[in-house]
């Protein structure tokens, strides 16, 4: 696979699919979930499927058709450059706010060097939930709700369901870009589209 130094696509995907395209952000996500929840080996998700441009643009078109209904809750922004995620330590976080001034927004660079992001607003009540880097989740302080740092998907405590994700764009040179947002359903609802 060879990646366009300029753009960090790979050059044999479709050009479209390096903007940013409400259905092909909704793709990218699609291949986020089907990463997630594969059984591969942590391992080989380290080293294979990587959440880079290059990877979920190979994907995409292997995806598009089984996932349409799952995308009625994603929705594109216009994309925004998260300062400072290229020097991200594995196990860090940084605040950012997206896709308004007032959404306050997490991104989160795990063990594998992968990067994720979601809305803090805890589902529950809308308190803002941390990065609880010794426990790899994410808390929220007011019940004590927590999310998978993965996933956004509820560990325990009160909340109904996961956090929003923030849809995120690798570019050239490591940087990181919010281009979208898609609503966390249920854990049920999740669980349900799962794989077989
Ligand atoms: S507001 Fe987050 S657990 Fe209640």
């Amino acid at each position: 696979m060879k990646i366009d130094s300029n753009a960090g696509i790979a050059r044999n995907a479709p050009a479209d699919l390096a903007t940013e395209d409400p259905e092909n952000i909704a793709a990218a996500l699609q291949f986020l979930w089907d990463a997630k929840h594969t059984t591969i080996s942590r391992r080989k998700f380290c080293n294979g499927v990587l959440l880079t441009s290059a990877g979920v643009m190979l994907a995409a078109s292997t995806v598009k058709a089984k996932a349409t209904y799952q995308y009625d809750s994603m929705m594109a922004y216009p994309p925004f450059r998260i300062e400072g995620a290229e020097k991200m330590m594995p196990g860090s976080a940084i605040y950012f706010s997206y896709p308004m001034r007032y959404d306050s927004a997490i991104l989160l660079r795990d063990a594998c060097g992968e990067y994720r992001a979601f809305n803090r607003m805890c589902s529950h009540v809308g308190c803002s939930v941390e990065f609880d880097p010794r426990r790899s989740c994410l808390e929220c302080p007011c019940h004590k709700g927590a999310y998978d740092m993965q996933t956004g998907l509820v560990l325990y405590g009160p909340p109904p369901r996961p956090l929003d994700q923030i849809i995120l764009q690798m570019r050239a040179g490591g940087q990181v870009w919010a281009v979208g947002k898609s609503v966390g359903r249920s854990n049920e609802v999740l669980a349900h589209l799962r794989p077989k």
